[in-house]
């Protein structure tokens, strides 16, 4: 399968993208925006950030959203495939992108928290080389606990 990958500094003018964007959030994420606070945050926010898109021929099948926190440090703040191209490594070659990326920008580390019961992301944020940080308890409105990760890129 042949992905393709656009990386975007914010802030971008493009409603129908970013919709697009929020509805696979929606559809794929546990913990996902509503359609104003992805508006809000590409389009108008203050904070600098990347985001990236993940395309098979023209699709956008899935994607990565960064703060940059500052001049050295990142967050990111969401990544997803859509669920039927997961299982293919295709995170994995967009992780090595967007990192080629993020070092354009000088940025030398990258921080995020994930869902302690999110086995998959977990597996798959420590192949590409993120450590643990610490545990958040309760983090989510939920009640789980969270971890925070921190890799060196
Ligand atoms: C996390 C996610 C982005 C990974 O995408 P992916 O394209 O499936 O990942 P890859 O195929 O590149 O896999 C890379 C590694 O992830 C892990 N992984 C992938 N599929 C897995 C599965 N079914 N079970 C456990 N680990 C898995 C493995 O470590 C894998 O490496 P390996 O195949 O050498 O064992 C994807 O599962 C996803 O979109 N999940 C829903 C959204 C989400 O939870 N995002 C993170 C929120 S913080």
């Amino acid at each position: 399968m042949k992905f393709t990958y656009d990386f975007l500094s914010l802030p971008v003018d493009e409603v129908n993208l970013i919709s697009t964007v929020a509805k696979l959030d929606r559809d794929e994420m546990l913990y996902f925006w509503s359609e104003d606070a992805w508006q809000d945050f590409c389009r108008y926010g203050r904070q600098e950030g990347m985001i990236g898109l993940i395309k098979k021929n023209e699709e956008v099948v899935g994607f990565g959203l960064w703060h940059i926190i500052d001049e050295r440090r990142s967050e990111l703040l969401k990544i997803a495939v859509k669920t039927c191209y997961r299982g293919h490594e295709v995170a994995l070659g967009f992780w090595l992108a967007a990192v080629l990326e993020l070092k354009k920008l000088q940025v030398h580390s990258c921080v995020l928290e994930v869902d302690a019961t999110n086995l998959r992301a977990l597996a798959f944020y420590r192949k590409v080389g993120f450590t643990t940080l610490a545990t958040r308890k309760s983090f989510y409105s939920n009640g789980r606990d969270a971890i925070s990760l921190i890799c060196e890129i």
